[in-house]
């Protein structure tokens, strides 16, 4: 059944149809279609506009058809349609004939999509964020595993500073706090409510809007009629939302690929998250994280691919908006997919504790600690840092360690150098050193975890 073949003559033509139809995709929709015509209609009866009788069988039959959609998969096939809406009012009309033709009054799909789609979104967004804090929980009990251990932290790739690896760690649980909270904000928005809007002016029906979004679960209802079907912009968001907390997990996942490599050694992941070669026996490769990195760039395509689509667009509905479905839908997938098998690899890692402190003891790690050492002796910083600078090209030319050039030479650099200059660049000092808030110092660490513990057991 075709809602509009009124004031046509001829049939669609098969292939434009097909192009036209999104219910391959939209029928991911019913059951948030279903709720929202079940609450159109308790509107229409609380508008006298249904009678009590006509309610009930419209409520009859939406249920009825929402019990088949969940019992049998190939009930959706049953018969062709334009969109979801189309289907679930043809199967209403079919199922109880006459009040059924009553359903859609002081309605537009336009209204209704848009109440769908928010409707449908608000679950996913509760969904996402109990898979990011089971990532953010993978990580701290990952910290919680290592609390000694402890590895050189990098800028550019090159061995900058030692730092404990729970601190490392609980960067990434930093990144996906602020994911959801982006996803929290972004909930709040999508949580209004469009029904009642019609096609684009409003309804003209008396319609208890407010009554409808409390029925809903929405927390308001859109001010706006026009805005209130022609925007997608929450759409736009959560996809942006999504593309920044992929980025979070595609960074994390680079690092663990290069810390388990032969080169790093720092981590190895158990054969639960990795493949082999179908040539080269002696493989074992990373894919689960690689493809948690590939995958990001599929959602940054959605996220501009939507902005794309809402860019030029007059207001207020056009058919250009259908295409949001499957950016948002395969946005949705992506992200919960990645979390997941991000959740099992951080499940499945193995630190080599040995290996990471000794390539944090050596690169020089310790020659900013040095260079304090001179600060707290009364040297300029930017001097005490030219100074450390040659000591470390001298090091460098004749093969040593900081800590194996003896007190005489250090003296020919500065007069400020006495035996305790050991102690400060000793792995153990540079960390502990570290006590401002926010540093890697073992204390501060201590009490980082156990703060993100607490705040994870809450909620
Ligand atoms: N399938 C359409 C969509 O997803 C539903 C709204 C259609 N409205 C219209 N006036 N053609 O956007």
């Amino acid at each position: 059944m075709k809602l509009w073949g009124g004031r046509f003559k001829r049939e669609a033509d098969a292939e434009f149809a097909r192009f036209n139809s999104s219910f391959a995709f939209d029928r991911r929709l019913i059951e948030a279609d279903i709720e929202g015509s079940l609450a159109h209609a308790e509107a229409l009866a609380a508008a006298g506009i249904l009678s009590e009788e006509e309610a009930r069988r419209i409520a009859w039959g939406l249920n009825e058809i929402r019990r088949q959609a969940r019992a049998d998969k190939s009930y959706l096939d049953s018969r062709e349609a334009e969109d979801v809406h189309s289907f679930v009012e043809a199967q209403l009309i079919a199922a109880i004939g006459e009040p059924g033709y009553k359903l859609h009054t002081g309605r537009s799909r336009n209204d209704q999509v848009a109440t769908d789609l928010r409707f449908f979104l608000r679950s996913e967004i509760d969904a996402t964020d109990e898979l990011i804090r089971d990532v953010q929980r993978a990580l701290i009990e990952l910290a919680e595993a290592n609390p000694d251990c402890v590895i050189p932290g990098y800028t550019h790739l090159q061995r900058a500073q030692p730092i404990l690896f729970a601190h490392y760690v609980l960067a990434y649980f930093e990144m996906l706090k602020r994911d959801r909270e982006r996803f929290t904000q972004v909930r709040a928005r999508v949580n209004q409510l469009p029904l009642g809007a019609g096609a684009l002016a409003g309804t003209g029906f008396p319609l208890d809007r407010e009554s409808i979004a409390r029925r809903l679960g929405f927390e308001g209802v859109c001010e706006n009629s026009v805005d209130a079907v022609s925007d997608r912009d929450f759409v736009v968001e959560f996809i942006g939302a999504a593309a920044i907390a992929m980025m979070h997990l595609s960074r994390l996942a680079e690092d663990l690929i290069v810390y388990s490599t032969a080169e790093f050694g720092f981590i190895e992941l158990s054969d639960a998250v990795s493949t082999g070669s179908s040539l080269m026996p002696q493989k074992k490769n990373p894919d689960s994280l690689e493809l948690i990195r590939g995958k990001s760039g599929r959602v940054f395509g959605h996220h501009a691919a939507m902005l794309a689509t809402m860019k030029g667009l007059p207001l207020a509905y056009n058919k250009d908006m259908q295409e949001d479905k499957e950016a948002l839908f395969d946005t949705i997938d992506t992200l919960a997919g990645s979390l997941k098998v991000m959740a099992t690899v951080l499940r499945n890692v193995k630190v080599d504790c040995e290996k990471t402190r000794a390539s944090a003891s050596s690169g020089y790690s310790n020659a900013t600690d040095l260079a304090d050492y001179l600060v707290r002796k009364g040297m300029e910083f930017r001097k005490a840092h030219e100074l450390v600078g040659q000591l470390v090209m001298h090091a460098i030319e004749h093969g040593k360690a900081l800590e194996e050039i003896d007190l005489e030479k250090y003296a020919t650099f500065s007069e400020l150098f006495a035996d305790d200059l050991y102690d400060s660049i000793k792995l153990e000092s540079s960390l502990s050193s570290k006590q401002a808030a926010g540093g890697t110092s073992p204390e501060s660490v201590r009490q980082a975890m156990s703060k993100a513990r607490s705040e994870i057991d809450r909620g």
